[in-house]
């Protein structure tokens, strides 16, 4: 039922303040009682998964570092059967599928698993599963299950699932770091706080709707467009490049945009925009620097930033894009919210059947 929306993809986007409120009260009660018991002698996580939710985990890897310092590797789950990862007894494999049927990621999960059990004498069944759907295969093959609970997503695009995948990531990371000592209860309490600021923060972002559709109005004939994005952003800058691709078929590369000048600036002209993530954190200062070196070479550029631009920086932009400030660490769940704007107006702009793309389905199953 599309509720009187055109496109599920726009529902399901404008959803996102309610899923998010509705995934923050389920793990609200959790924080001083927790779901799981997680074993204090974790020394390294592995985080397994594809497209979108394998976006996801790299956010949460760029969150266990920094919050918990304890080493996290992501792999998609169709490296992982080439090439799996090197573990240990006290590893734990987080498996993270919106679907939890995906057969790259639940084929990864299984040979986790059969490692793990090759070496019962050491190797504790540490798995744990992270989905919206806890009656998948996904659920059957792990030890405990977190529930995503962003209700059904019909659009092909992965939108709501994203950010309630984010949320369920973010609370792990601090029961994580809480059963380790490595923050206090006092800077719990301060992220709890942060967090629950998001339903109304993420309502001010869709509020970006009306300036987001002339861009998108802009774009219509472009070939080309680069994504940037630093520290946790540069995961951003991925899901943003996805989300144009899958659903516009506009050529678009996610990258890191320190990273980006070492050969891919080569691409850029004046028919090539460059969005660029830009809050204001630490990487502020150096994405600023990269940004003068882009508008050398002509290219329009799209700033998502978190406060307006002072006058010697505001010539770099072409549009602007204002997020509500956040702690930084939650940045990536309002920055993405533009991204799935942008995808969603520019492909209905273009004619395109946004809810099924052409060549992919929704779960990439067996
Ligand atoms: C992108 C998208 C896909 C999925 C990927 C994994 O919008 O939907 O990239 O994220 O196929 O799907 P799940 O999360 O179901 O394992």
């Amino acid at each position: 039922n599309l509720c009187g929306f055109p496109h599920f993809m726009l529902k399901e986007i404008q959803q996102q303040p309610e899923s998010v409120q509705i995934c923050l009260a389920h793990y609200f009660h959790a924080i001083s009682e927790p779901l799981l018991s997680v074993p204090v002698n974790l020394n390294e996580v592995h985080i397994l998964a594809c497209g979108t939710s394998y976006h996801a985990g790299l956010i949460t890897q760029h969150w266990i570092e920094q919050l918990v310092n304890i080493p996290v590797r992501v792999r998609s789950g169709s490296e992982f059967q080439e090439a799996p990862l090197p573990m240990t007894a006290n590893t734990l494999t987080i498996g993270i599928t919106q679907s939890g049927e995906t057969a790259d990621t639940l084929n990864a999960i299984a040979l986790d698993k059969q490692r793990r059990l090759a070496q019962s004498e050491v190797f504790q069944p540490h798995l744990l599963g992270i989905t919206n759907q806890p009656n998948s295969a996904l659920s059957q093959r792990v030890d405990w299950t977190m529930p995503t609970l962003a209700g059904t997503e019909i659009g092909v695009a992965a939108t709501k699932t994203f950010l309630n995948q984010l949320i369920v990531c973010f609370y792990f990371t601090l029961e994580l770091a809480l059963s380790r000592q490595a923050i206090s209860p006092e800077t719990v309490q301060a992220y709890w706080a942060e967090l629950s600021t998001l339903p109304a923060k993420i309502r001010a972002v869709l509020q970006l709707e009306t300036q987001i559709k002339p861009i998108a109005q802009a774009m219509i004939n472009q070939q080309h467009c680069m994504v940037l994005g630093r520290g946790i952003n540069q995961a951003i800058a991925l899901e943003g490049a996805l989300k144009l691709k899958e659903t516009t078929y506009l050529h678009a590369e996610g990258y890191s945009a320190g990273e980006f000048m070492h050969g891919p600036i080569a691409l850029l002209d004046e028919r090539v925009p460059v969005i660029a993530i830009a809050p204001t954190d630490s990487t502020h200062a150096a994405m600023i620097a990269n940004l003068r070196q882009v508008k050398s070479h002509g290219s329009p550029i799209i700033g998502i930033l978190t406060e307006d631009v002072p006058p010697e920086t505001a010539s770099l932009f072409d549009h602007v894009l204002i997020l509500p400030a956040i702690a930084d660490p939650l940045s990536p769940i309002l920055s993405v919210i533009p991204l799935q704007l942008l995808a969603y107006h520019l492909a209905v702009q273009r004619g395109l059947n946004v809810d099924k793309p052409r060549n992919i389905t929704k779960t990439l199953s067996e």
